[in-house]
């Protein structure tokens, strides 16, 4: 067990051994187990955290700062457009600045090309962890949540099941690809079989699908991609189908709102769930575009756990936080 994670970022899962990522669900089990039990848990009292949004949030900024506050110490939400940033501040300065008043920084900041650098950038003048929230190339506390709650479903050895991380069709907005592509960064490295699918137009950045196949050599298990929305669901044990912009086709939110309505089918339904293994379980990481993306009667049916997963954000977000700024 990897104990020693103090002053340690959190930017992306791959920074962190698996052994440490175990560390992690392990506390984070315990919280969740003593929340139940209503035990204290003040791991961080007198500690703060600097919450900084570029982009909008509900189960993100919710679960840290209750979390914070479980735990002892305050949560400062703060929405850039309430700063100075867009008169100057510079990344390196918030990382300096920040970094002295508080004890740790998370942040979300989406745009793409952009997000990953920056976070990195306040990373690197930041005298204390840096926890990333959500970017344009990773959403970490997401599939830590994700890997928690398939293990609470089937056990901690995932070795022979099948995740389908598949894309699907959505007309809100162009969501980021940060999810797909940690799901399969992450899941690639406890054994399982990965199968993305996704049209040719919603391609995962390839050094991402590199560092997945790679992990799949290492640790065991499959990586496959499929383009075919049926046949993503055939015998799979987890379904994770959700939508993502066609970010490495075009840039351009109209443009990739036509590609998108090309498949406009692409939506989980009963008669897809039944095509999956029998005990299959539905995941999302919300929000979802019901009866466009997936409908009501999968999203709010029995082999749903999306209400589980939302929860376990609160729980790996402690455990992430009590490890890396105690
Ligand atoms: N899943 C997720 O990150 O939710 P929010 O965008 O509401 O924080």
């Amino acid at each position: 067990m990897q104990t020693d994670l103090r002053g340690r970022d959190l930017i992306s899962t791959q920074d962190w051994s698996k052994e440490e990522i175990e560390t992690l669900l392990d506390v984070a089990w315990d919280l969740k187990r003593k929340r139940a039990l209503g035990e204290a848990h003040a791991l961080l009292r007198d500690k703060v955290l600097a919450l900084l949004f570029f982009f909008t949030s509900t189960r993100t900024r919710i679960s840290f700062e209750a979390g914070m506050a479980q735990l002892g110490g305050h949560a400062q939400f703060i929405d850039h457009t309430t700063t100075q940033i867009s008169h100057g501040d510079t990344a390196k300065e918030i990382g300096e600045i920040v970094g002295r008043y508080t004890d740790g920084i998370a942040i979300r900041q989406c745009d793409w090309a952009f997000g990953n650098q920056y976070i990195n950038d306040v990373a690197a003048a930041s005298r204390v962890p840096v926890l990333n929230m959500q970017c344009d190339i990773y959403h970490p506390f997401q599939i830590l949540a994700d890997l928690m709650t398939i293990q609470e479903k089937f056990g901690r050895d995932l070795s022979g099941k099948t995740i389908n991380i598949s894309w699907a069709y959505a007309a809100s907005y162009q969501k980021p690809i940060s999810v797909p592509q940690s799901l399969v960064l992450l899941m690639s490295r406890f054994g399982m079989n990965v199968r993305l699918t996704r049209p040719p137009e919603y391609k995962l950045m390839p050094d991402i699908v590199e560092q997945a196949r790679e992990n799949t050599r290492r640790h065991g298990g499959s990586f496959e991609i499929v383009e075919d929305f049926d046949a993503g669901f055939a015998g799979a044990d987890i379904l994770y189908p959700k939508s993502w912009g066609s970010w490495l086709t075009t840039e351009d939110e109209a443009a990739s709102a036509d590609i998108g309505a090309q498949y406009r089918d692409w939506i989980t339904d009963d008669r897809r769930m039944a095509l999956a293994a029998d005990n299959a379980i539905y995941m999302h990481c919300l929000p979802a575009d019901r009866n466009i993306e997936v409908t009501d009667s999968v999203i709010d049916g029995p082999q749903s756990v999306v209400y589980d997963e939302a929860e376990n954000r609160l729980h790996v977000q402690k455990a992430a936080m009590a490890l890396t700024m105690r």
